[in-house]
């Protein structure tokens, strides 16, 4: 991993080149963000026009700052950004994050090559061109110009769309998905996804890589990178691009080559790379897996209160390559003198319409700790002899009593307003809740098919070693 990476995710200091003075504009935006979000380095905006901005002395030019800078935030218009590189280099910036378009994306490949040449020619890493920043939770730095309030946790997310990628931080914040860092990549004329999660890979913030990804550039590299870091901690993948018109469209916005889909998706798997059908399904997962412990093999067993719900949970379980079992014996033991005679103790576990609160949370628990049993999911149906809210809370108070989770517990909650309450409180106490089933069954799934994936790309890893003894 290149050093200079550090400068990027934990620098000492960062100049704002094009610092405006005017609040909406993007380099007043970003200077606010940095400031108000708490970093703690030095900060030193750069803008001829200003003496002041933001409450921070302004320098007319990089060179009049009067020490070295880590980081360059570059916000002032293409035919600038040369110069700008010029003088980091004196500076003996490490990285320079340009927020600047008009390069490639819009027939300027020439002006990004020269870019990259200038950069390299003084030892500077480039994060961009046209991007909205970048965010790393734990250094408290917000160089970017989306929303300011970040939620620390611990998703990265790296991504190639700007202005998606910026409604998406703002995603976060609603559903309250903590992130250690969200990176703005644009076109990637020097720092690509591969060297992001090398650094990820060994971030002991970071639990779990979600990527919006048009197309990469150098895909051995990828790849090769992807396969150590699925070693270990899961790689999220939304692809876009995905048809012809799609390929299309990616190559207007960041000058992307979108690929073939079909050899995407094989070499995703081949790497263990879990590939998300869409932005939602992608997020799921991620919370799911900066809450939830590692699935380390076991039946799962699925409890519902609902068996419509439990069907389709099944069906998307199924298209997701995870086959049901019957539930171990041992549960069935223990849960059949306290359910219903009309209760179906298969896989799902039926326990009625009729369970009470303290019924569905016994099931629940009582599944979770069955040494049999590797993961848990459970489906309630909203019913007027139940209250959502109540096993909401029961099951946070259990949870905790049991020092946190043992292994993977999905819950989905179907049903009205309380529901919608019940869900946000059990995400708040990091027990990964979904508003509708298929969404539940397509995150449990993930998390299984992870360790699977792992486990299959260790095995041939292994393999190869041999054969190359
Ligand atoms: N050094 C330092 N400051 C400079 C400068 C230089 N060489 N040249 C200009 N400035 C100052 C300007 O005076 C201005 O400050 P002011 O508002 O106080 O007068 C500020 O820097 C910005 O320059 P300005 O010419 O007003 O540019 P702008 O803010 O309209 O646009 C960009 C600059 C970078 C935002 C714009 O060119 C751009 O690329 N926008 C798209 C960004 C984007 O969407 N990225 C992708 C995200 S998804």
């Amino acid at each position: 991993m290149d050093p200079k990476l550090e400068a990027l995710f934990k620098p000492r200091s960062i100049a704002v080149v094009g610092a405006s003075r005017k609040p909406g504009k993007i380099g007043f935006e970003i200077l606010r963000n940095i400031i108000e979000y708490g970093f703690k380095g030095k900060v030193y905006p750069v803008n001829p026009k200003a003496k002041e901005i933001l409450g921070l002395k302004a320098y007319p030019s990089l060179s009049a700052v009067p020490e070295d800078i880590d980081m360059v935030v570059v916000s002032v218009p293409a035919q600038y950004v040369l110069d700008v590189i010029d003088e980091a280099g004196k500076k003996n910036a490490k990285v320079a994050v340009v927020i600047t378009s008009g390069f490639k994306e819009i027939g300027r490949a020439d002006l990004e090559e020269e870019l990259v040449r200038r950069a390299r020619k003084w030892g500077i890493r480039v994060l961009g061109p046209n991007i909205f920043g970048m965010i790393y939770t734990p250094a408290r730095l917000n160089a970017s110009f989306g929303p300011t309030d970040v939620i620390s946790g611990s998703v990265a997310f790296i991504t190639q769309s700007g202005a998606l990628g910026i409604a998406l931080m703002g995603m976060t914040i609603v559903e309250r998905i903590g992130v250690s860092a969200i990176i703005s990549i644009g076109n990637k004329a020097d720092i690509d996804d591969a060297d992001l999660l090398e650094y990820l890979a060994d971030d002991p913030n970071t639990k779990v890589i979600l990527i919006y990804l048009e197309g990469v550039t150098d895909g051995k590299k990828f790849l090769k990178v992807a396969q150590k870091v699925t070693l270990k901690k899961p790689i999220i993948v939304v692809k876009a691009g995905r048809t012809e018109a799609g390929a299309k469209a990616v190559a207007s916005h960041t000058g992307s080559l979108a690929g073939n889909v079909v050899i995407y998706s094989t070499l995703f798997r081949q790497t263990g790379i879990l590939q998300a059908r869409n932005v939602e399904e992608a997020f799921d997962w991620a919370r799911a897996f900066s809450y939830l412990p590692e699935y380390k093999g076991g039946k799962l067993v699925l409890v519902t209160n609902g068996g419509g719900a439990g069907v389709l949970s099944t069906d998307t379980l199924s298209e997701n390559g995870v086959k049901l079992e019957p539930p171990p014996k041992s549960l069935v033991d223990a849960l059949k003198p306290k359910l219903p005679g009309f209760a179906s103790l298969g896989n799902p576990i039926d326990v009625t319409g009729m369970i009470s609160n303290e019924g569905f949370v016994d099931a629940i628990m009582e599944a979770l700790n069955n040494p049999e049993v590797g993961a848990v999911m459970g489906i309630y149906c909203q019913t007027a002899v139940t209250d959502p809210m109540v096993i909401a809370s029961m099951l946070v108070r259990k949870v905790k009593a049991m020092g946190g989770l043992p292994k993977p517990l999905v819950l989905t909650l179907i049903g009205g307003e309380e529901c919608y309450w019940a869900v946000t409180k059990l995400n708040s106490a990091k027990i990964p809740t979904y508003p509708m089933p298929e969404r539940a069954a397509s995150t449990i799934a993930a998390v299984i098919n992870y360790t699977r994936m792992r486990e299959e790309v260790k095995r041939r890893l292994s393999e190869l070693n041999e054969v190359s003894d």
